[in-house]
């Protein structure tokens, strides 16, 4: 039995305008009627012919707890537990909250930590990656999934394999952790053909991810036990102990045990995968038509080319002409136009309106 730790963090400002702090991008339906969340949650749910997963735990802030129950129930799945983070810590304290809570159910709990904000198409591939890291999880590894790089990308991890995967699609164990390079090392990486993208999902047992904590981040250790054990119980939500929680360092997980265990695997995955970092990753996994365009709700493009028109508004309808490389969002309040090529400078938009107050 499998259970499924979702992380329900971030406030994805690259998403701008559809993605605000109050409803992150893994709450809004992005690509298909579905959101990230919701189909992320189906992805680890119920049992398939070699897999079992249990109910899922998630992990989110006070905010958002609503926003989960109810997204939940809208798709049939009942939650296991919901942790409420009193602030966002970033995913280490979180993942170790979770441990600390499956532990004292099941002292062999196993975690298949996942984000809520990622597009994976090939759901059955996604199933067979993670029953091949079973083994080396009974091993005592750590296994991570890897995907395989197309660019150098700053903004992912990167996973050195000690060989390189054969067909079988074993895991394979890990040299190296390399966690957000800068651009001349991720061209390096990318170019010695070893290395793979971290996809941000882990597969351990409890029990070996708190002895990796109480190793390479032992700060963490105290301040998380101590949050979880005075948490309080609720309307079903278990609130973590926001004075002990203060006391965590903020920090990932990449950074805080990834970087430093020895014990790391790797299970190669192929079947399709986006973090859906900016709106150039949803109008490429919206499925453009023959002429590269993506409109969505009230839209419409004329002789338009490579470009995504949405309106997730009621009230206002977009309409395209000639457009080329261009991206277009409405919404009742906001609405951005941009370059394609220019998607990573949205969060300077959110910067700027910030600053404006
Ligand atoms: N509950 C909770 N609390 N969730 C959080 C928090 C937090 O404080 N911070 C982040 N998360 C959630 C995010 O919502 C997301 O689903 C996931 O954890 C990963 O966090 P990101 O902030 O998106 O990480 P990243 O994209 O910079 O890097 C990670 O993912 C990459 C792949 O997308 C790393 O694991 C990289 O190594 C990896 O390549
Ligand atoms: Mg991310």
């Amino acid at each position: 039995l499998i259970t499924p730790v979702i992380l329900c963090g971030g406030s994805g400002t690259r998403l701008w305008p559809l993605s605000r702090k109050s409803y992150p991008k893994q709450f809004v339906p992005l690509v298909d009627d579905q959101t990230l969340f919701q189909a992320s949650a189906k992805r680890l749910s119920g049992a398939t012919e070699t897999l079992n997963f249990a109910a899922p735990t998630v992990l989110t802030g006070a905010d958002f707890r609503f926003i989960v129950t109810e997204q939940l129930a809208a798709i049939g799945i009942d939650p296991g537990a919901i942790l409420i983070e009193p602030e966002g810590r970033n995913t280490a304290p979180a993942i170790l909250a979770a441990a600390l809570h499956l532990i004292d159910q099941d002292p062999e709990a196993i975690m298949l930590v996942a984000p809520s904000d990622h597009v994976v198409p090939d759901v059955a591939a996604f199933h067979t990656a993670v029953k091949k890291g079973l083994s080396a999880m009974e091993d005592g590894k750590l296994v991570t999934f890897g995907i395989k790089p197309t660019h150098a990308e700053t903004g992912y991890g990167y996973l050195e394999l000690t060989a390189l995967p054969d067909a079988s699609g074993d895991a394979v164990d890990l040299k190296e952790f390399v966690e957000k390079p800068d651009a001349e090392r991720a061209a390096e990486m990318v170019a010695a053909g070893t290395f793979m993208w971290n996809a941000g999902i882990f597969l351990f047992k409890a029990k070996d991810i708190i002895a990796a904590f109480t190793t390479y981040a032992p700060e963490l250790t105290g301040p998380v036990s101590e949050a979880v054990d005075a948490a309080q119980v609720d309307l079903g939500f278990l609130r973590l102990e926001p004075k002990a929680w203060a006391k965590a360092d903020d920090i990932s997980i990449d950074y805080a045990v990834m970087e430093k265990a020895h014990n790391l695997a790797v299970v190669p995955f192929d079947g399709g995968w986006s973090d859906l970092g900016g709106w150039d990753a949803v109008w490429r996994e919206s499925g453009p038509d023959e002429n590269g365009v993506v409109t969505s709700g009230e839209a419409t493009a004329i002789d338009c080319s490579n470009s995504l028109i949405r309106s997730d508004s009621e009230r206002l309808e977009v309409v395209g002409i000639g457009l080329d490389n261009i991206m277009a969002i409405a919404m009742n309040d906001a609405v951005l136009v941009a370059d394609m090529s220019r998607a990573q400078d949205v969060k300077k938009a959110v910067a700027a309106l910030k600053a404006k107050g």
